[in-house]
């Protein structure tokens, strides 16, 4: 599948679901044998305080929560969508911090300045952008965070180095993705459809995290890890990861 190719399809789908005309990875009724990934994920009380229509049920973890935000610092969310981890962590870092979220979809950063704006955040920002060329300057944030987002992106390698780039030295991250594990067979990787949903191009775990130490990653860390019952062969599966890593 060609990278292009990938990029629109996603868009496209992202883009219905902003507009409120599809589902997303989140629901079962995106493609047949695709999976809910975000059936593992329980904001609980987290979501009482952010403004509501933010969490559009994409996620497959809650970076947030373990990233060890404090307050002042400067937050960048890869994927933001409606805008639901940039308001968690707008909480965390308070007046004198900031978030940055990006997204590639047009009606998914209208729908987060709406809500921004309802909600009355004024340590936030969303910006338009491909988050393999990230539209941050290098060096200016102290914690990276991402929702299930890298598993659509084609070049992860890329999005990594971009991480690196765009965190000060000691910056960290705390991203949850879906990996695969086991032989994923073939019409499974080439499948759009599966692709948009989450699955298809959801890397290997043992590759996954070989990118992130090619990429200068240092204490690397699983947070959690979760095997989904729902889209499992005899000898391959998905599973939803929280990793953490150090820029040093
Ligand atoms: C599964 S949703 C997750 C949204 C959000 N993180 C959440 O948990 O609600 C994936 C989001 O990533 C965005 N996205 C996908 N590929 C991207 C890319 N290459 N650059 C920037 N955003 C991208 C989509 O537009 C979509 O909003």
């Amino acid at each position: 599948m060609k990278e292009k190719e990938i990029k629109d399809f996603v868009q496209t789908r992202y883009a219905s679901i902003a507009r409120g005309d599809a589902c997303g990875c989140g629901d079962d009724c995106c493609a047949e044998g695709s999976v809910n990934i975000n059936a593992l994920v329980n904001y609980g009380d987290l979501l009482r305080d952010i403004v509501p229509g933010a969490d559009l049920g994409l996620g497959c973890g809650i970076p947030t929560h373990v990233a060890g935000i404090k307050p002042g610092d400067t937050v960048l969310d890869l994927g933001s969508g409606a805008g639901v981890d940039v308001f968690l962590a707008a909480k965390a870092v308070g007046n004198h911090g900031r978030v940055i979220g990006v997204d590639m979809t047009p009606e998914m950063i209208a729908k987060a300045w709406d809500n921004a704006v309802k909600g009355g955040y004024d340590n936030v920002d969303f910006r338009l952008g491909d988050i393999e060329d990230l539209p941050v300057f290098s060096g200016c944030v102290d914690v990276v965070i991402s929702n299930c987002v890298i598993n659509l992106v084609p070049d992860k390698q890329r999005v990594f180095a971009e991480i690196f780039r765009v965190l000060k030295p000691s910056g960290h991250f705390t991203i949850s993705d879906m990996v695969t594990y086991g032989n994923v067979p073939e019409n499974i990787r080439k499948d759009m459809e599966l692709w948009a949903g989450c699955v298809s191009g959801a890397l290997d775990r043992d590759e996954y995290l070989e990118i992130i130490r090619l990429s200068g990653f240092r204490e690397i860390s699983i947070k959690k890890y979760s095997e989904y019952d729902a889209f499992k062969g005899d000898d391959y599966g998905i599973a939803s990861i929280t990793v953490e890593a150090i820029k040093v």
